[in-house]
């Protein structure tokens, strides 16, 4: 008899990848996807703990199944990913309706973990070493990953896949948990991102996103050989039938000038950098221990702008940072207006137990005064994003369709083949333009009518103007 699972996930791109992973591994054993909790046999919790809110909300959702689980004692309930390495035990405390609890290093087990609940054994724990519970050889081993398997169904779309070059982080920012959640940086061995690389595209993977928590900083030591970004780029451009590359989230300190000619002289490589400021006070970054000064960052910003024609850079901030005045906040204002990012994702500093930053820092920034930084940089940073995207006005831009917008799937006429579609630009940007559910996956040229700070509108340029976009000059 076939199982069911349903499988929900919060959190970064990586737990996205993580998720696609555990599902072709049941999948592999016969469980089918439900949206349906009450059809399912396993439920599955992919969880963030980079900021407090994810948590209470995961927390919230599991204390919701007291009812279910009461019903249906046989239901198997699994918290995997961030919050289950850094809570381990003690979820099974707080949620007691949780029967497995699994790092992000020990997905792998998944399957066995559940047999082992169905067998009778409960409170099932499976999780990474601490950073200091072990030689370094032992802890990099219980937080390694098992990308091999994919399932092609569980990618954002068919012709869109993540790919992981490197697990977990070194940088030890003093306000973040995943140095300890996932683990020591680790850079995957090329040939095995290349073996996987060829497989999507033999899949009809269009776009390939490169991920790593500090991707750019990305190495690997072979003898003599090493091997960075860079060299990965050069090597994934030859792949046939790969169109676009990306790659996120980017270090500051290590976006060398080899690497930006690679964007530059590659053209599958999108000209799309995320490269996380987080505060533009240089003493908030020296109490972040970010390693790099604002001058750095603006050395960087003018590096990108010589080398990389049609760049478009975004950013992350944390406002309300331990000790942030109101003359620190007044600097990020100034340096989002100075380095005009495409968009900024702004967050309200949120302590995390275990970082540096808990045990060394007062969080000490009202929450209302945070509120406030959050509302004014975001009503700032959108400003910039839509004066920029009306620079689009008029212009063609080559879209890789992704399929039918949020509004076209919320009315969901099955049947009728035209509706509106979302895409994206080389750099990046979402357009909305009108067109056929079965140009999904094709990269189209749509010239842009109308923008606002997060959105290009656009039309399909026809058939009949090809000559013309033969003739264009590249999107800038
Ligand atoms: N509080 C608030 N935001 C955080 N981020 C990371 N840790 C915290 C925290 N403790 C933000 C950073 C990072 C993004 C993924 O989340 O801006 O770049
Ligand atoms: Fe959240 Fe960070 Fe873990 Fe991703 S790596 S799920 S952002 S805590």
């Amino acid at each position: 008899m076939t199982k069911r699972l349903y499988i929900e996930t919060v959190g970064c791109q990586m737990n996205v990848l993580d998720s696609e992973m555990v599902v072709a591994s049941l999948r592999k054993l016969g469980y089918e996807l439900t949206m349906d909790q009450e059809q399912a046999d396993t439920l599955l919790f992919n969880t963030c703990s980079v900021r407090e809110h994810a948590e209470e909300k995961t927390y919230s959702q599991l204390g919701q199944l007291k009812r279910l689980k009461k019903q249906h004692p046989e239901k198997v309930v699994g918290v995997m990913g961030c919050m289950a390495q850094k809570d381990q035990q003690s979820i099974f405390a707080r949620a007691p309706y949780v029967d497995l609890v699994v790092g992000p290093g020990q997905l792998q087990q998944i399957p066995e973990l559940i047999q082992r609940v169905e067998d009778g054994e409960r409170n099932q724990l499976a999780v990474g070493l601490g950073r200091k519970d072990g030689s370094l050889a032992e802890i990099k081993r219980s937080h390694e990953t098992f990308d091999p398997l994919r399932d092609p169904s569980m990618r954002p779309t068919p012709f869109q896949a993540y790919l992981r070059i490197q697990i977990g982080c070194d940088k030890f920012c003093t306000y973040c948990v995943v140095p300890s959640t996932r683990g020591p940086e680790q850079g995957r061995p090329p040939q095995q991102i290349y073996d996987e690389a060829r497989i999507l595209a033999e899949q009809g993977c269009k776009e390939i996103t490169l991920l790593g928590q500090t991707v750019n900083s990305y190495k690997f030591v072979d003898g003599d050989t090493t091997t960075r970004l860079a060299d990965l780029l050069h090597g994934l451009h030859k792949i046939d039938g790969l169109e676009r590359l990306k790659f996120v989230t980017n270090y500051p300190k290590d976006m060398t000038y080899d690497l930006l000619q690679a964007v530059r002289d590659l053209p599958k490589v999108s000209p799309y950098l995320h490269v996380p400021l987080q505060s533009g006070s240089d003493r908030v970054l020296e109490r972040m221990k970010r390693g790099y000064t604002v001058a750095d960052y603006r050395a960087m910003m003018a590096r990108i702008r010589e080398t990389v024609p049609g760049y478009a850079v975004s950013s992350d901030f944390i406002v309300g940072f331990c000790g942030e005045t109101e003359d620190d906040f007044q600097q990020t204002v100034d340096l989002v207006k100075e380095c005009r990012f495409k968009n900024s994702f702004i967050f309200k500093y949120s302590e995390r137990p275990g970082t540096k930053g808990a045990e060394r820092l007062k969080d000490d920034v009202p929450l209302e005064v945070k509120q406030r930084r959050n509302n004014e940089l975001l009503a700032i940073q959108s400003a910039i994003s839509e004066e920029d995207n009306q620079a689009f006005l008029g212009r063609t831009v080559d879209v890789l369709v992704e399929g039918p917008s949020k509004r076209a799937i919320k009315k969901s006429n099955q049947d009728d083949p035209v509706l509106q579609l979302t895409g994206r630009t080389h750099c990046d940007r979402i357009v909305v333009f009108e067109g056929n559910r079965r140009q999904a996956g094709e990269i189209l040229p749509v010239t842009i009518y109308d923008a606002t700070a997060h959105t290009l509108f656009g039309s399909v340029v026809t058939q009949a103007f090809t000559l013309q976009i033969a003739a264009r000059k590249p999107e800038l």
